[in-house]
């Protein structure tokens, strides 16, 4: 159990006191936390990911034909070429998608559940580069790549901090600093949802952001009143009971009351919030996502394995497990094995006696040969994986 051993990139805290002490609450800065990774991806490595069509990119330019200029990719090599010397950055959103090495990453932070993740954003930017002075609504671990980036963290934020006029960015007019550092490669800052910080490139500059998405209660609200209406209908109110009312005219608090308390009464189910939020929570970070599956034999499986191929988890899917049985029971079942698998907005079926598989292959973003042993001689665990495989939630890959 790691959440109470000390972990390096947290800076010697465990999962246990960070979670207690900063996650949501306060900034942590952790040096030289993921030194082999800042090298990892180059600034070239980068501009070419933001040459594909599927890439989400965005170009900010301080000084563009408005200030803060926001520019949206694919974009061309001549484009770049044409980008001032410095003060500009290029964003790369969910670079973890295509770079399941980098993806991994991700288990440094496995503390956190895989449904808060939001992605692996990668930015490369010259001498003066900057998004501005601004505030996200998610957590982000930040990870200097290559260069120096100067950090300034201020107050916290929110719809009513004034803001920067005639940008498309949402740049704050002000930051109140209060933390003043240089980030080198490999340090980690994690700033917190709300907090104002402006980083400014201090030469040619990478930076990777671990950002974790909080989802919107309104959103959840609605797909459990969604949920609710598929499933049992309509729903009349009842005032059996009622006094004589004095005031016909008037809608009184009572009858507010007592309607509210039986519209809570009916959303008040436990298992039909497990089935309304876990497949939206499972659902893809873009909703044209199709994942690409390889049709291979058991046979070809077992011999990638044995020739040490991972079996890798898609990194551009979205896999989550429940364990409760939301059909019969509210109540966790004590192993912690999966009663429902879901994957990009869908349930997906496996037989009952492979629920120790499910959970194995769910909570890892890759497995070795040596990890899944125990099911490799089991035709109908192999039969499954083949399935899934086909589906292309998950994939062997020998590199
Ligand atoms: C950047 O990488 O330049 C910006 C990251 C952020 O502020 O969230
Ligand atoms: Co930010």
């Amino acid at each position: 159990m790691i959440a109470n051993s000390p972990l390096p990139h947290l800076g010697g805290l465990t999962p246990t006191e960070f979670l207690r002490d900063y996650w949501q609450k306060k900034p942590l800065l952790v040096r030289n936390a993921f030194p082999e990774l800042a090298y990892r991806l180059s600034p070239e490595d980068l501009m070419e990911l933001a040459q594909e069509e599927s890439v989400e990119a965005r170009l900010i330019l301080e000084k563009g034909k408005t200030p803060w200029e926001l520019r949206s990719g694919p974009f061309t090599a001549k484009q770049f070429k044409q980008l001032p010397k410095t003060h500009w950055t290029l964003l790369v959103q969910a670079v973890d998608h295509y770079l399941p090495e980098l993806a991994d990453y991700l288990d440094h932070f496995n503390f956190i559940p895989n449904w808060r993740i939001d992605d692996i954003m990668m930015s490369f930017a010259p001498e003066g580069g900057s998004v501005g002075p601004h505030y996200d609504q998610y957590d982000v671990f930040l990870v200097q790549g290559i260069g120096r980036r100067r950090w300034q963290l201020g107050q916290h934020c929110d719809d009513t901090t004034p803001r920067v006029q005639g940008t498309a960015l949402r740049i704050i007019e002000n930051i109140d600093t209060h933390f003043d550092e240089e980030l080198h490669p490999g340090d980690l800052l994690y700033v917190p949802p709300g907090l104002a910080h402006y980083g400014v490139a201090q030469n040619d500059c990478t930076t990777y952001s671990f950002g974790f998405r909080a989802p919107a209660l309104t959103e959840l609200l609605e797909r459990v009143a969604d949920t609710v209406l598929e499933q049992e209908g309509r729903v009349l109110a009842s005032d059996a009971g009622r006094s004589p009312c004095a005031q016909p005219g008037l809608l009184t608090i009572d009858d507010i009351e007592q309607l509210r308390a039986q519209m809570l009464t009916l959303l008040n189910d436990r298992a039909q919030f497990a089935q309304a939020l876990a497949p939206l929570l499972s659902e893809p970070k873009y909703s044209d996502y199709e994942p690409q599956g390889d049709e291979l034999s058991p046979d070809e499986i077992l011999a990638a394995l044995a020739n040490g191929a991972l079996l890798r988890r898609d990194p551009a899917s979205r896999c989550l497990y429940t364990n409760t049985d939301t059909s019969t029971d509210t109540s966790p079942n004590t192993n912690g094995e999966p009663d429902t698998l879901y994957i990009n907005g869908m349930t997906e079926d496996f037989p009952p006696r492979l629920a120790a598989l499910v959970r194995l292959l769910a909570d890892h973003r890759h497995l070795t040969a040596e990890q899944l042993a125990g099911w490799q001689d089991d035709a109908e665990a192999i039969s499954w994986l083949q399935a899934q495989i086909a589906l292309g939630h998950w994939f062997l890959d020998a590199d």
